[in-house]
């Protein structure tokens, strides 16, 4: 903290009760992998079904966020870490509020995850991996950028010239190239057996 004269409020409505009005218990969806591996598309499919069920979610997602918040920000290793520093401060504010949160990021490192786990309280922390493997993710390119990654053009790019590290333990592991339909039942079916909804 730059300044030491800020003191924390703490507010008469809490967390517990917000969602209590939602009938849902808050929890950050945390979806990493490589970029095309279909972290955007499988939490768009869940908020889809949790919407069916009347959850109350919020998707935030890598490319979106870096058009707006985030958008003072490239991809050294410095920006990434400032990058999923911010969402998670953001993912943990929406979780306060009492919201399923589905945050997309490719946030290749273990450390910066981890850090975004210890911000979170106990249980609310939900890592998924979408263990697509670089030659899929490479062969969709849905975006065109690992053609021009491979021809140098974009500097520092992820699986080809800047790291991935895989989780060690997620909470859910999603490989083998199911469907985006049964990727995000696996999800919701999670969230059904665990409570959070
Ligand atoms: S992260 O590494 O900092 O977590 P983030 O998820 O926000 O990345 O953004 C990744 C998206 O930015 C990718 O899906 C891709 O569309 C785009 N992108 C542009 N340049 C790069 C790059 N050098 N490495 C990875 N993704 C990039």
């Amino acid at each position: 903290m730059k300044n030491k004269n800020i003191v924390w409020h703490d507010h008469q409505l809490n967390k517990e009760e917000r969602s209590a009005m939602k009938a849902q218990k808050p929890c950050i969806l945390w979806f990493t992998g490589l970029s095309g591996s279909g972290k955007s598309t499988i939490a768009n499919a869940v908020e889809v079904k949790l919407a069916e069920l009347k959850k109350h979610t919020y998707l935030l997602d890598g490319d979106n966020v870096r058009h707006g918040l985030n958008k003072d920000l490239g991809f050294s290793d410095t920006d990434r870490v400032e990058n999923i520093r911010r969402i998670g401060e953001v993912s943990n504010l929406f979780a306060d509020a009492g919201m399923i949160v589905l945050s997309a990021f490719i946030s290749p490192f273990r450390e910066d995850r981890e850090i975004v786990r210890t911000l979170a309280q106990e249980g609310e922390f939900i890592e998924v991996f979408i263990d697509a493997p670089l030659e899929v993710c490479e062969q969709r390119d849905p975006k065109g950028l690992y053609v021009k990654a491979r021809k140098g053009e974009i500097p520092d790019f992820t699986g080809i010239s800047s790291p991935y590290e895989v989780p060690e333990k997620p909470e859910i592991h999603i490989k083998g190239e199911p469907s985006i339909e049964e990727s995000a039942d696996i999800i919701v079916n999670y969230l059904h057996d665990k409570n959070y909804i």
